[in-house]
């Protein structure tokens, strides 16, 4: 095996408490996750990326972290995690684990002395002040709170069950790389990197992103961890721009193999204003925020690919059409994104379609961040219906509906009560549904997984945009030597016409499509509602 394999690899997100409960709890768990492995190799993706399952008092769904060598009780024990990396290993698939180490739960041990007393030997284990600034939590309100015992405030940049740790501290950082190599020998393959990017914080300088000392930090952690392993590392960066990326992926910097950056999950929002804020999305900024960063590491460095994960509506209810087109217009964004250079990521049921909840109370959707901002608006005044259009849009809980297995009670999710409603779509779009009809979503994207194992441009290939200025259609080419891929995408339910200037004859062959009968005629393609090709050319 390579020391690159993740650049040949398909990851598969899991998020355990809604993909599949074995013990009628109503909470998915491990024991879940490992009577699924065998669909999960159907699929053909070669890595599981595991939220965090760690013990955790679950205010913000386990990435509030009270003991990183305990698995939560919710979730099975640590023998079931061992039972799932051997049983994934046996199945040729590995894991990486979530690494939640720019905060922990205040019920960690280390929060729970720091706080008793400014001597504490905790006590710089995290961030204490005795004046607030006008720092702000990402969750809505300040990101101080004050603490009675010792009458000071602790720094949290997410809920204030979510006290950040002081990465200046070096000896919190030795606590940090030992935990990260206990469950490196455990025989994970590595780790996905919450919030990676606010671990060299400055809050006296208002500083939450990039801080200074940022990398100092990750260059430690390679050197103390994985820098020995052959892992596979991706650093979650909401802040991360084509120009400081290259700091965090290049191979010589030995800091992380690649980074999600969210730049194109933003194009749908009022420019400078929340996620709430919403704008429709303009093709041309999709393509040219993507070909920016295909363009930035054509040499250097790795992409991720992914339209989904835990934070992120469904794909195809933000972009796509989830109501009549929904099998064809989930496929064309799927193919435009596997089409692309880089590793793609697969959030759990985005390969069957399954879609945005559409609750009408607030009340089902749980999630802290969407709460706080409901409360915060209704007080400002915002009209209701309003924040709900947003939340039926934008919410993280339109991912995290349980997975959808069965047409059956509760999806097949669990035999007693789900923690979280279950989309009312289940009877329509669920996994029994899809393997049994060879034309649907999931097959389509277990035909993109195989074509990658098989076919090197889809690994290797150079990334050119075509037709920039083209308003419907995103079309581009993957070129490597004498051979290149086409992936043309018909963004719209609306007919749209693409044409390719060929300069020599060229030996045609569809790859794959979402319709049965699309043309091979490239000069001039009559495009039907969200199709989506890829053609291999030969010259
Ligand atoms: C990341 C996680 C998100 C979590 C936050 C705080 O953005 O993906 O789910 O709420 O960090 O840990
Ligand atoms: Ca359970």
């Amino acid at each position: 095996m390579g020391k690159d394999w993740w650049k040949k690899s398909v990851v598969y997100q899991i998020y355990p408490k809604s993909f599949m409960d074995s013990n009628g709890d109503g909470i998915g768990d491990l024991n879940g996750i490992i009577q699924k492995l065998p669909y999960i190799k159907k699929l053909g993706v070669d890595v599981i990326w595991l939220c965090p399952v760690y013990e955790s008092p679950q205010i913000d769904n386990g990435y509030d972290i009270s003991d990183y060598y305990q698995i939560s009780e919710l979730y099975g024990s640590m023998s079931d995690m061992e039972n799932l990396i051997e049983e994934s290993s046996a199945l040729g698939i590995k894991i990486i684990m979530d690494l939640v180490v720019n905060h922990t739960s205040d019920q960690h041990r280390w929060f729970q002395e720091a706080r008793k007393s400014k001597n504490s030997p905790y006590r710089d284990y995290y961030i204490w002040r005795d004046h607030p600034n006008e720092l702000q939590s990402n969750f809505g309100g300040s990101a101080w709170t004050f603490d009675e015992t010792t009458k000071q405030y602790y720094l949290h940049l997410f809920s204030k069950e979510q006290p950040d740790l002081n990465w200046e501290n070096p000896k919190m950082r030795q606590e940090i790389w030992k935990m990260m190599n206990f469950w490196l020998d455990k025989g994970i393959s590595g780790f996905r990197m919450d919030v990676i990017d606010l671990l060299g914080k400055v809050p006296d300088q208002m500083i939450k992103e990039n801080g200074p000392h940022l990398h100092e930090y990750l260059q430690e952690m390679h050197q103390a961890t994985f820098g020995t392993r052959n892992t596979m590392t991706v650093g979650e960066t909401w802040g991360a721009t084509v120009d400081n990326a290259h700091l965090f992926t290049d191979e010589s910097r030995c800091e992380l193999n690649m980074v999600f950056q969210f730049e194109h999950m933003q194009l749908d929002k009022q420019p400078g204003m929340h996620k709430w804020d919403l704008k429709e999305l303009n093709l041309i900024d999709l393509k040219d925020v993507l070909s920016k960063w295909q363009d930035t590491f054509a040499e250097d460095g790795w992409n991720s690919l992914f339209w989904n994960n835990h934070d992120l509506p469904r794909i195809v209810s933000r972009w796509g059409d989830d109501k009549v087109y929904r099998k064809l217009s989930a496929k064309m964004l799927a193919t435009l994104l596997h089409g692309m250079k880089g590793t793609p990521f697969i959030y759990q049921g985005e390969e069957i379609g399954m879609t945005n909840a559409y609750f009408d109370s607030i009340h089902d959707y749980p999630d802290i961040e969407t709460q706080n901002m409901y409360k915060e608006r209704i007080s400002k005044g915002y009209p209701e219906k309003d924040i709900m259009a947003s939340v039926q849009k934008k919410a993280r809980d339109n991912a995290r509906t349980p997975m959808q297995w069965e047409a059956s009670k509760h999806a097949g999710f669990t035999q007693g009560e789900p923690w979280m409603k279950i989309n009312p779509n289940y009877k329509e779009i669920n996994v029994e549904k899809d393997l049994k009809d060879t034309e649907s979503v999931f097959y389509h994207y277990q035909k993109l997984i195989r074509l990658r194992k098989e076919n090197n441009l889809f690994i290797e290939g150079t990334y050119q945009l075509i037709d920039r200025d083209h308003p419907n259609v995103y079309a581009y080419k993957r070129v490597l030597g004498r051979q290149a891929l086409l992936v043309v995408c018909n963004f719209y339910s609306k007919p749209a016409l693409f044409e390719y200037q060929q300069k020599a004859p060229l030996e045609i062959q569809i790859l794959l499509s979402n319709y049965k009968d699309s043309s091979k005629n490239i000069n001039h393609l009559q495009l039907r509602p969200f199709e989506a090709v890829i053609y291999q050319l030969k010259e």
